[in-house]
């Protein structure tokens, strides 16, 4: 499908989609979300992609939702429009890990669409920041829940109630991303890990995104006994036999998604 505000690229099992309004530094509007939950779920259904990376360019990752888009509308419109609703739910059932890959602002709505990804590597020059509270608006797409199971209440209110900007080295501490590297090496890092992860089995891939997701989804007990019974699962399967065998045998898995 062509699109107008974002860019997809599929090599070797890896699909990179790569926002792309760089007049407005990738600001989310209605077309960017909707094509970026179609290009995401084509993705998820595409049997020769096994892994997809979510960049935006050097300056900006996304500077938030699209606020000339959003200035005039009401409480109506929004309410009965559900503002990107329907499109971050399919984003958030896409069963293939996703990694987002920041440089530069990460703000708004770009910062959770960051958070919504399964890992955040950033670029040295990322910038996050929840600065809704300065449009008279707070976040409204996971940022005050995600941020907070992140990086914890305090750091979180402070975020969504001065505004500022965290930056990569800060973000790292405070487990808000998982890796920090120079800018020039951030597409190289990110697709050497989505590389490791399209060598895995794509089943037990599956398995592991979702047991880590019920962590911030289920009490501690649910969570515990939904990951047990994938596990115990897992046996059931050739992958395990295979994976298992080839570490006694010191070889490397040949891993055939069964
Ligand atoms: C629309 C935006 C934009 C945005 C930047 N631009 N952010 N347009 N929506 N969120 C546009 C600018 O208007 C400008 O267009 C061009 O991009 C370059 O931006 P500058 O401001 O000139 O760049 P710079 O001085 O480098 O400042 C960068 C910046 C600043 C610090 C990122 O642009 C900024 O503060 N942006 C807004 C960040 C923000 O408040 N985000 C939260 C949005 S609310 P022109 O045409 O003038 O060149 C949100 C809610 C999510 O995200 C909830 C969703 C349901």
């Amino acid at each position: 499908m062509a699109y107008e505000t974002i860019v997809v690229e599929t090599a070797d099992h890896v699909c990179l989609i790569r926002l792309n309004r760089p007049d407005a530094l990738n600001a989310l509007n209605g077309q960017l979300i909707g094509e970026l939950a179609e290009a995401v779920g084509e993705a998820d259904g595409d049997k020769n992609v096994r892994c997809i990376i979510l960049t935006g360019s050097e300056k900006a990752f996304a500077a938030g939702a699209d606020i000339s888009e959003m200035a005039d509308k009401d409480f109506v419109d929004v309410f009965m429009g559900d503002m990107f609703g329907s499109q971050i739910d399919r984003i958030l059932a896409c069963r293939k890990p996703i990694i987002a890959a920041v440089s530069g602002y990460a703000l708004g709505g770009g910062c959770e669409l960051a958070m919504m990804c399964d890992f955040i590597i950033a670029a040295d020059t990322a910038k996050f920041g929840q600065p809704e509270i300065n449009l008279g608006v707070i976040a409204g797409i996971g940022g005050t829940q995600r941020l907070t199971h992140f990086v914890g209440k305090s750091k979180a209110m402070d975020m969504h109630l001065t505004g500022r900007f965290m930056d990569a080295e800060e973000a790292e501490r405070s487990g808000l991303v998982s890796r920090v590297v120079p800018a020039k090496k951030l597409m190289d890092e990110a697709m050497s890990a989505a590389q490791k992860i399209a060598e895995k089995s794509a089943l037990t891939v599956k398995a592991a995104k979702e047991a880590v997701n019920r962590a911030y989804e289920l009490p501690l007990r649910e969570g515990l006994l939904f990951e047990r019974r994938l596990f115990h699962g897992l046996f059931a399967t050739e992958d395990q036999k295979e994976g298992m065998k080839a570490f006694l045998e010191k070889r490397e898995p040949q891993f055939r998604d069964k």
